[in-house]
């Protein structure tokens, strides 16, 4: 008993509020965390942050292409994302005559600049708690109809809390967006996968587009005749500098986080699906890079595969050992524990916990079954027709090796740890047909690669049919369930009642929804972390650790000529500063706010509400941070806006860009 009231005290220190720079807010009730940013030392208001009545600091935010952020940094239109965020659209605009991703592009004029078609942003125009309305018996349907104003704004409603409130979002849409400029990858992407979620960085993540609009600054689809969209707001840009303490906010639009699900669902990621996609992904990303380091053609072609799998494989593993070294499961028990005493005699609460462990229990096998499927059987390099003249006669025999082996490893995973109820039923028939799942491989690999040019391999048909079938089955099992990272219907049901159990329990603790990609504020300071005993991670990395990693030899890592020789010869003119009594340029920073994926792209602003920076990342170690925010270890990773103007200048001679921008003095 006493030791358990220990783990309790600790679980609760562990959440008050003053102790962490946790949170993700809702800008429309920032107005409850202004007074705690203020004492941090944010000196701006409520209304500056968000306001429907007058230009604000949310006017000049964007969700850029649904998954990303983005900040105007001119009253023309002109805006800053990550590298990784336009990287989709780059990669469109390029031939090989005009090889963006390697060469880099910035626009000379206004005529220059590059549609970017199936590109959009989207301004938030305002949000509204639209709980009561709803329980009142208004529609949903209805009320989203009334806010789209006839087609003019896309609007959504979104649950906080479980369902506990209801949130009516109203976005303006922009589709004409042109690429104005991006580094070369050798900038914009140094360090690769190999630097991916790592401290220290210096990775040059960013782009930059500007939106158009119509005559009327009205949302219109790509003509020649559209004009520089005029936002209502945007950032200046702030070039004095920050320091370790210095106060930072994030504005953008996290993704996906999950800090109220009971232990048996941290129980469920930390030792079920983590370990196991980890352990699938590390094989399909050895066969791979064995198969790119035989052929530079082989690296190029697998690179973007190679990084899309090699993310997420990063991220889970810096989870599952933050999560590990945090206890996140033990603590998270003893607080359950410890409600359950309180709710003991709250007839509306008193069962949610136990119910919530049957439903987790009920439905684990089936949720695994659906991830397993869609890290093997579902995945990307087994799901198309490989035609030889696709490839040509070098390149075939060496996607072909390389894809038998992937069919095989794959399969093998999948049958040895599906739970067999919800297998795939034709899988388990052809592998009991063949004999093995090598064998089943071995057709379907068959079926797939062809001499011919057949677009279509019947095999593969059949199996995805089945694999559709199967998805249905199994969530007819979860129950169709609207909230991201909710695994059921009923899972959704109990989280509503124990959420609001907490927040009647549970008053030291400072709530926040859960990251459902809107708009959020985040706020903390620059920081640097104890790394490991006796190393300290500082929260500055400089020009020069930039010729440190700097390698021609191999690809992630060879800068350009210029940037060489720049660093080399110290010729940083304007943009050398004095850090630790040396000249220099600084490139990436840290900070402790809390953010996910969705957040990339986002504005890093000081104390003043100025630009200082664009978020880009965290530390892997960290990523635990979308279940439980650890202030000792998370940190998110920006680029400091200095290098951003350096690169532009200096790289892509494009200064003339900073006539239009803002600064502030
Ligand atoms: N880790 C960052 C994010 O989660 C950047 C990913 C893109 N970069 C890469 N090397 N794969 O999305
Ligand atoms: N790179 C991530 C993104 O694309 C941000 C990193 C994170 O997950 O915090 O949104």
């Amino acid at each position: 008993m006493k030791r358990l009231s220990l783990i309790v005290l600790l679980a609760f220190a562990s959440w008050l509020p003053a102790a962490a720079d946790e949170g993700m807010w809702l800008p429309s009730l920032i107005a409850q965390r202004i007074d705690d940013m203020r004492a941090k030392g944010f000196q701006l208001t409520a209304e500056d942050i968000y306001s429907i009545n007058r230009a604000s600091l949310k006017d000049a935010v964007v969700l850029f292409d649904d998954g990303c952020t983005g900040e105007l940094v001119s009253a023309e239109g002109l805006l800053i994302t990550n590298h990784h965020c336009g990287y989709d659209a780059i990669q469109r605009l390029s031939s090989l005559e005009h090889d963006y991703l390697t060469d880099g592009f910035w626009a000379a004029t206004r005529a220059d600049e590059l549609p970017s078609d199936g590109l959009n942003v989207k301004f938030l125009k305002r949000m509204e708690d639209i709980t009561d309305r709803l329980a009142a018996g208004e529609s949903r349907e209805r009320i989203i109809e009334q806010a789209a104003e006839e087609g003019r704004y896309k609007a959504s409603i979104e649950q906080m809390y479980y369902g506990n409130q209801q949130f009516l979002f109203v976005y303006e849409q922009f589709d004409d967006v042109r690429l104005v400029g991006t580094p070369p990858s050798s900038i914009g992407k140094f360090g690769g996968d190999t630097d991916n979620w790592v401290w220290p960085r210096h990775t040059g993540d960013f782009s930059i587009f500007r939106i158009y609009a119509d005559k009327e600054n009205r949302p219109a689809a790509y003509s020649p005749e559209n004009v520089p969209y005029r936002p209502a707001q945007h950032f200046k840009i702030s070039t004095r500098g920050i320091a370790e303490g210095d106060f930072t906010m994030i504005y953008g639009f996290p993704g996906n986080t999950q800090e109220y699900i009971i232990s048996d669902a941290v129980d469920y990621i930390v030792r079920r699906s983590d370990p196991a996609k980890i352990r699938i992904r590390t094989e399909r990303l050895d066969r791979i890079a064995r198969a790119q380091e035989q052929d530079p053609a082989m690296r190029i072609m697998y690179a973007s595969i190679h990084a899309g799998i090699a993310n997420a494989w990063k991220k889970w593993q810096g989870e599952a050992l933050g999560l590990e070294r945090k206890h996140t499961l033990e603590t998270k028990r003893a607080y359950e524990e410890a409600f359950e005493q309180w709710a003991a005699d709250r007839p509306e609460y008193r069962d949610v916990v136990r119910d919530l462990k049957a439903e987790y229990a009920r439905i684990a096998d089936a949720y695994f079954a659906l991830e397993l499927m869609n890290e093997t059987v579902r995945a990307g390099e087994l799901n198309r027709v490989y035609r030889r003249s696709d490839f040509g006669e070098r390149l075939y025999p060496q996607v072909a090796a390389l894809n038998r082996d992937l069919f095989r490893i794959l399969y093998r995973e999948y049958y040895d740890n599906c739970p067999g109820q919800y297998m795939i039923p034709r899988f388990a028939a052809e592998v009991e047909r063949l004999g093995s799942p090598e064998a089943y491989a071995d057709l379907m690999f068959e079926a797939t690669h062809r001499e011919d040019d057949a677009t279509q391999a019947p095999e593969l048909e059949a199996l995805r049919a089945d694999v559709k079938r199967t998805v249905e089955r199994i969530l007819g099992v979860l129950g169709r369930c609207s909230t991201r990272n909710l695994n059921s219907e009923r899972l959704n049901e109990l989280y509503t009642v124990y959420i609001r159990g907490l927040r009647e329990w549970d008053r030291e603790r400072a709530f926040y929804p859960d990251a459902n990609l809107t708009l959020r504020v985040a706020y903390g300071k620059v920081a640097g972390y104890h790394y490991a005993d006796g190393i300290y991670h500082k929260p500055v990395t400089t020009i020069e650790g930039i010729l440190a990693k700097d390698n021609p030899e191999i690809y992630d890592y060879d800068i350009p000529q210029t940037l060489r020789r720049i660093i080399a010869e110290k010729d940083y003119g304007r943009w050398g500063v004095e850090i630790d009594g040396r000249t220099t340029v600084p490139v990436c920073f840290l900070a402790d706010n809390h953010t996910t994926g969705g957040n990339s792209g986002s504005p890093v602003l000081n104390a003043r509400g100025e630009l200082i920076g664009v978020n880009f990342d965290r530390t892997w170690l960290s990523t635990m941070s979308d279940v439980a925010f650890d202030p000792a270890f998370c940190r998110n990773i920006a680029l400091d806006i200095r290098y951003v103007l350096f690169v532009i200048d200096r790289i892509g001679d494009a200064s003339y860009l900073f006539d239009e921008m803002e600064f502030a003095r």
